[in-house]
């Protein structure tokens, strides 16, 4: 059987992962995991675990592996994952440990491609000072890219707001995480053949072309990827 692509989406705070992912998910119909999502979901359901988590996202800092991990594998390890099927991976793995642990979470089961989305810093704090977030389903807005009503989800109907971490320190801190840890990440994958770089800046039209035809190119490339 035809398996969708196993996918890894890397790149700085706002350059577009969760939007680009989100359409990914859609063209190959695999899942979208977005951790980010998991712990905004936990936070706003007043859970222990998420306000535990929220404390660290609004200040920009990385929430601990144990955790970040255990819910990550969580998903890839429920009966009857969907998983299985492909996924783009969405703010995960953001340190090397988180790397290694995704490739003992996958068991043998080979990831295709990571991916660096790559966007010059100024034009991701543009868009972070922008950004609006659905609070129900976490669709994406800009204030230049609004939802055709002021401001309700055009997808759910939700509320569409600013995220809590989107303030100018916690953007900060966000982006000095991702030099000391999640660079990293990129020569992790890149020392193991899977990395590819594919330019963030233009319309997200042409991102989502650019990112489609580097995945289509690479396993067209690797057959076995696409019938393990
Ligand atoms: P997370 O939710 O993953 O946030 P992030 O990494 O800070 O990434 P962003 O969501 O800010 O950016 P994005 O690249 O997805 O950009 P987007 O598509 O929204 O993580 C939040 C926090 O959770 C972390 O700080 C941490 O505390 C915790 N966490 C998450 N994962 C963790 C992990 N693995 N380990 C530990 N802690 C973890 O786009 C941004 C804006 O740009 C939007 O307004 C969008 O509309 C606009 N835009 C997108 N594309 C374009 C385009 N082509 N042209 C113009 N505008 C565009």
């Amino acid at each position: 059987m035809t398996q969708g692509p196993r996918l890894v989406m890397l790149g700085k705070q706002g350059a577009g992962k969760g939007t680009q992912a989100a359409r990914l998910a859609e063209h190959y119909r695999i899942v979208h995991l977005s951790t980010g999502d998991l712990f905004r979901a936990a936070a706003s359901a007043g859970t222990r675990f998420g306000l535990e988590a929220k404390a660290y996202m609004d200040r920009g800092e990385l929430v601990p592996d144990d955790v970040t991990v255990g819910l990550v594998e969580e998903r890839f390890t429920a009966h009857g994952s969907p998983l299985q099927g492909g996924f783009v991976l969405d703010g995960f793995p953001r340190n090397r440990n988180q790397a290694v642990e995704l490739d003992r979470v996958l068991d043998g089961l080979p990831l295709d491609l990571a991916i660096d989305l790559d966007v010059p810093r100024d034009v991701v704090l543009e868009r972070l000072a922008g950004r609006r977030v659905c609070s129900r389903c976490s669709a994406v807005y800009h204030v230049d890219m609004p939802p055709s009503r002021p401001w309700i989800c055009d997808v759910c109907g939700g509320d569409v707001v600013q995220r809590d971490d989107d303030t100018e320190e916690a953007i900060s801190r966000r982006l000095e995480v991702y030099e000391e840890e999640t660079v990293p990440v990129l020569d992790y994958y890149r020392r193991l053949g899977k990395l590819a770089v594919a330019d963030g800046v233009g319309t997200g039209d042409d991102v989502f072309e650019r990112l489609v035809k580097v995945i289509d190119d690479w396993r067209s490339s690797s057959p076995a990827s696409a019938n393990p």
